[in-house]
């Protein structure tokens, strides 16, 4: 719809620009104008102007101005024609129309709102009433919701019955053609019968406009998915589109998402994640789940892949959001199905950010287990750069072990940054990934170098059959130097891997044994993987001060130093992409069983064999040492029983 300027005229003489903001931002007099602080950034000295005369307002440090249309558009993620919805209905001034045709429809799509909101009122009801027993059991029993819960994201019950809501609003004076139109009802395939209800026996999830007016709803049944896969009854009915719904550009949960970041955003540091994009989800129940556990930010797609449009919404609101995909295989897919989505859409500030959950887990799922909130907030704070999914993508298609691979993978590469619209964003990341490569390919190099100079595994490659048996094995391993004693934290192969894993606890439970079993040329390296090892078995807290100490009772001083000197890493998780691509670097690492097999193989093997001997030799001492812990443990606690029980018997 088109507005004429004396509309919009009106409409700003009817609202002053500072009495609006004043609601969302702390103003004070300042001459003829108002100022207070950005609602745009973090800042601590007000640089944010309003002017009622001129209808403007001005922020000096981002240099963002506008009126007071562009001020609700800009805050709470409204288009135009929502922005002056909004405001008219504020001012109370009737939406113009300018002919008879459209003013019908404009009348039209008010009745059909009302329609779907007597719908959501008449489930909301069911609920509570004598048919929602089951539905209500369901949702506390299975999901943990409760009444409070019902309310605050309007659930519903479309009880069981092929004409309960139909007969309902038709005696409300609704028609069977508008119900039809809304998606409420459904045309029979039998002639004469008459139209029967979408939604029958589920759980109803009313989807609101940013306004929070029904549009549409989504209708889950009541079984679990197994049980539903068997009778082969889908999990979810969704409103089909409407007049009111175009499930591309709907969000679900936005309207709520955005006032919450934008509450978040006033309070929060400018660098939190959580004030810099929503959080996106795949289902309605984690984001409900999700609201319910205080992450209010939380939204989903309609069930489907996220669109171009959709993803605009959200950069509407925040210029960062963070998606949450399934660890599974589907899961991964989607993200990468995300990357290329994005790329062809980015901007100078504006990306997205995802995070892989553990295997075979949603949100909803995540937030049930116990630390899971603490758990789902570190995973969303850690969430990985864009960029970052699509150099490891490419990287993980294939071995580099080629000319024609390293090809192959720069040419992926230079595609994926030829999608990117926006010059400047183009222009960085065709840096970022050069550097990248020079880097990895420098690392490579000089793995590969260490390999055919002084390796006792790596010097024969070729297994007569084809097959090299370390194809690839080397990719991840980094640079490589002569062993020496004066050398610093730089060149030591592993030490960075060793590290990541004492500083996230569960990356060193899952890699135990494979920790274990890999072989470090670097002794100082081996000799501080033992250690935390130790610690581990010794049913300690591995953590730096464990393992450091421990390596000093041992007189190991300088694998103690470079663990003390190693600059903290974020902790990550194994079923995230970051884990897996540690996980897989270790396993790149040659294992004793390989050295072993190698050592009978080759003719001259005597100092692999020796490499074995030795590393046995270690396990014994390791075993020793930890039975000695154990015993010196147990017999402290008795001692500690002892004054315990002469004290209580005093
Ligand atoms: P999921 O299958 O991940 O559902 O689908 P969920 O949210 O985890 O549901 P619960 O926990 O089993 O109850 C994610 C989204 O995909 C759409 C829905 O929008 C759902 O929220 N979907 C799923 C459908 O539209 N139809 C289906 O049959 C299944
Ligand atoms: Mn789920």
């Amino acid at each position: 719809m088109r507005f004429s300027e004396a509309f919009i005229d009106e409409l700003k003489d009817r609202l002053p620009i500072s009495g609006y903001i004043g609601r969302k931002v702390k103003l004070v007099r300042s001459g003829k104008n108002f100022k207070g602080l950005s609602p745009f950034k973090d800042e601590k000295t007000p640089s944010f102007y309003v002017d009622d005369e001129k209808r403007t307002y001005r922020c000096f440090s981002t240099q963002q101005s506008g009126d007071i249309i562009a001020f609700v558009q800009e805050t709470e993620g409204l288009s135009f024609q929502e922005a002056i919805e909004k405001l008219a209905q504020m001012a109370g001034m009737e939406l113009p129309t300018e002919n008879a045709s459209e003013k019908k429809q404009v009348k039209k799509r008010k009745s059909l709102f009302e329609l779907m909101e007597a719908a959501v009122s008449f489930y909301e009801a069911q609920l509570r009433g004598s048919n929602g027993e089951l539905a209500r059991n369901y949702l506390q029993k299975k999901r943990g919701l409760n009444e409070g819960a019902w309310a605050r994201h309007r659930i519903g019950y479309a009880p069981e019955g092929w004409q309960t809501l139909h007969d309902h609003l038709v005696e409300q004076g609704a028609t069977a053609k508008d119900l039809l139109e809304i998606g409420l009802v459904r045309e029979s395939k039998q002639a004469n019968k008459p139209p029967y209800d979408a939604f029958r026996h589920r759980i109803i999830f009313p989807i609101l406009d940013p306004t929070g007016r029904p549009i549409a709803l989504g209708g889950r049944a009541l079984e679990s998915a197994e049980v539903l896969k068997d009778k082969g009854i889908p999990k979810y009915v969704n409103s089909s589109e409407t007049p009111l719904f175009h499930k591309s550009s709907v969000i679900y949960n936005y309207g709520r998402a955005r006032d919450a970041i934008y509450k978040l955003s006033r309070h929060a540091g400018s660098d939190d994640p959580f004030a810099r994009g929503l959080i996106v989800s795949e289902g309605y129940m984690d984001v409900i789940a999700m609201a319910e556990k205080g992450f209010s930010t939380a939204v989903a797609p309609m069930g489907t892949a996220l669109t171009e449009e959709q993803l605009k919404m959200l950069w509407r609101v925040g210029p960062e959001p963070i998606m949450c995909f399934d660890g599974d295989s589907a899961g991964q897919k989607a993200a990468m199905r995300a990357v290329d989505l994005a790329l062809p859409l980015l901007e100078p500030g504006k990306s997205v950010f995802v995070t892989l959950l553990p295997q075979g887990m949603d949100p909803d799922d995540l937030l049930k287990t116990e630390g899971g909130k603490e758990g789902l907030r570190d995973l969303l704070r850690n969430a990985r750069p864009l960029v970052d999914l699509l150099w490891e993508r490419e990287l993980g298609r294939e071995s580099l072990d080629t000319p024609e691979r390293i090809a192959g993978f720069e040419a992926r590469l230079d595609d994926a940054v030829a999608s990117i619209g926006h010059e400047k964003v183009r222009v960085a990341y065709m840096r970022e990934l050069k550097d990248r490569r020079y880097q990895y390919f420098r690392e490579l190099r000089f793995a590969k170098k260490d390999q055919r100079s002084n390796n006792n595994w790596g010097g024969k490659k070729w297994d007569g059959k084809g097959n090299s048996k370390y194809r690839g094995k080397n990719v991840a391993q980094g640079p490589v130097v002569k062993l020496s004693d004066t050398r610093g934290l730089t060149g030591r192969t592993g030490l960075g891997m060793i590290i990541r894993a004492i500083d996230s606890p569960n990356l060193m439970i899952e890699a135990k044994e494979m920790l274990a079993m890999a072989v470090f040329s670097d002794e100082d390296v081996s000799t501080l993987r033992n250690a935390a090892l130790d610690v581990q078995e010794f049913g300690e807290k591995v953590d730096r001060s464990a393992i450091a100490a421990h390596l000093r009772s041992l007189g190991r001083t300088r694998s103690a130093k470079l663990l003390e000197e190693y600059p903290n890493q974020e902790p990550i998780d194994p079923a995230t992409v970051a884990g897996r691509e540690w996980l897989a670097a270790l396993e790149r690492f040659p294992t004793v069983a390989a050295l072993k097999d190698e050592a009978d193989s080759e003719k001259n093997a005597f100092a692999s064999a020796n490499g074995v001997e030795e590393h046995k030799a270690e396990w014994a001492r390791r075993k020793r040492l930890v039975a000695e812990r154990q015993a010196l443990k147990a017999k402290s606690q008795e001692l500690i029983d002892d004054t315990t029980t002469s004290n209580s018997q005093d």
